[in-house]
């Protein structure tokens, strides 16, 4: 019998990860590759509802594949390839675009959310039924599980009613994927604004992946902390020295009381200069990594085609069954 599959995606809409993507699902995508068949995914098809500039798309997209790589993931023991490489998404997504309601697809909360500053009304298409697609993705793949954070449950559900939709149709033809929650994902908040979550849209806060490592000490050293001296975690009182410490925890793999612990005493000054040093560990051999990857594009295209085969032999098989069962 075989390891459950898996199936994820991240968008190359940003010069570099930050560490809330990597402490928040790619360190589990990395860990996973031990326990399931992954098919992991740089979904450029999904940048593109809203819009990019093409340079600029096709860069960023062989950046987060490089990331991908020099995080860990194995191209031996996963498959990593970029979505658009892959045309059975879209040839799926039309079916099940077909499948799902109007009103089912305006239940969406996330582009009521995403939609909000330019206004449904100047967001595209796309943007609407992106969760359609992002259904077609995992079914495509027979996924028997899909690792999700609690702002994409609603994603999943739709997933699955279109999944047994079409199985009562058609008849039996895709695996109905359940939620794989995470257990005790970190989630990482803003340097700046501690209260709210760590985000490319707040670029000011981040602590990226490929900035300089000059600059993220500088950021991790201007944290915003409080007026008390105590190293203590209280998300609730203590947003800033919490989050510096889940941070720390997540970096070094030690439970936070013994952080606590550890600091009994201590200034948030030492807190910093620790934490800005386990960062620096972390992300220096990352981007000498990606820079193997980024100067020497062959390597790099040879994994990306090779992962695209691999995708479409699995993929292509779906597609076309879907096809043949719906008459086209
Ligand atoms: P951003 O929020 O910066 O736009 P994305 O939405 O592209 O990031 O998220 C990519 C992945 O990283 C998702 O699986 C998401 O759950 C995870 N992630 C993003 N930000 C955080 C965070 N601050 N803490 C934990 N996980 C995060
Ligand atoms: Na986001």
């Amino acid at each position: 019998d075989r390891k459950p599959r898996v199936l994820s995606g991240i968008q190359p809409t940003a010069d570099s990860f930050h560490i809330g993507n990597y402490l928040g699902a790619l360190r589990q995508w990395v860990r996973m590759q031990d326990t399931h068949e992954c098919f992991y995914s740089v979904v450029d098809l999904h940048a593109i509802t809203v819009e990019q500039d093409p340079a600029v798309l096709r860069h960023r997209t062989r950046v987060a594949a490089a990331q991908l790589l020099a995080l860990g993931l194995d191209p031996e023991r996963c498959t990593l390839f970029v979505q658009s490489q892959v045309p059975a998404h879209t040839q799926l997504s039309w079916v099940m675009e077909c499948l799902t309601g109007f009103g089912e697809a305006s239940r969406m909360t996330q582009f009521k959310d995403k939609s909000q500053r330019g206004g449904a009304d100047r967001s595209s298409v796309g943007l609407f039924t992106y969760p359609i697609l992002q259904a077609a993705d995992i079914l495509a793949y027979q996924a028997d599980a899909v690792p999700v954070g609690e702002d994409q449950r609603q994603h999943l559900e739709l997933t699955r009613n279109l999944a047994q939709r079409f199985n009562a149709r058609y008849g039996p033809t895709f695996v109905v994927p359940e939620p794989y929650i995470l257990k005790s994902t970190a989630k990482i908040y803003d340097l700046t604004e501690p209260r709210a979550k760590m985000s490319k849209s707040l670029p000011g806060g981040t602590l990226d992946l490929l900035a300089p490592v000059k600059a993220s000490v500088k950021r991790i050293k201007s944290a915003v902390t409080d007026t008390e001296r105590e190293i203590r975690y209280d998300e609730e009182n203590k947003p800033g020295v919490s989050n510096l410490l889940g941070l720390l925890s997540e970096l070094r793999e030690v439970p936070i009381p013994a952080l606590e612990q550890e600091y009994a005493g201590r200034g948030y000054g030492d807190l910093k200069s620790d934490l800005a040093a386990a960062f620096v560990a972390f992300a220096e051999p990352v981007q000498a990594r990606v820079q193997e990857y980024l100067t020497d594009p062959a390597a790099l295209d040879k994994v990306l085609d090779l992962g695209a085969q691999r995708a479409r032999q699995v993929a292509d098989v779906t597609a076309a069954t879907v096809y043949e069962k719906v008459g086209l």
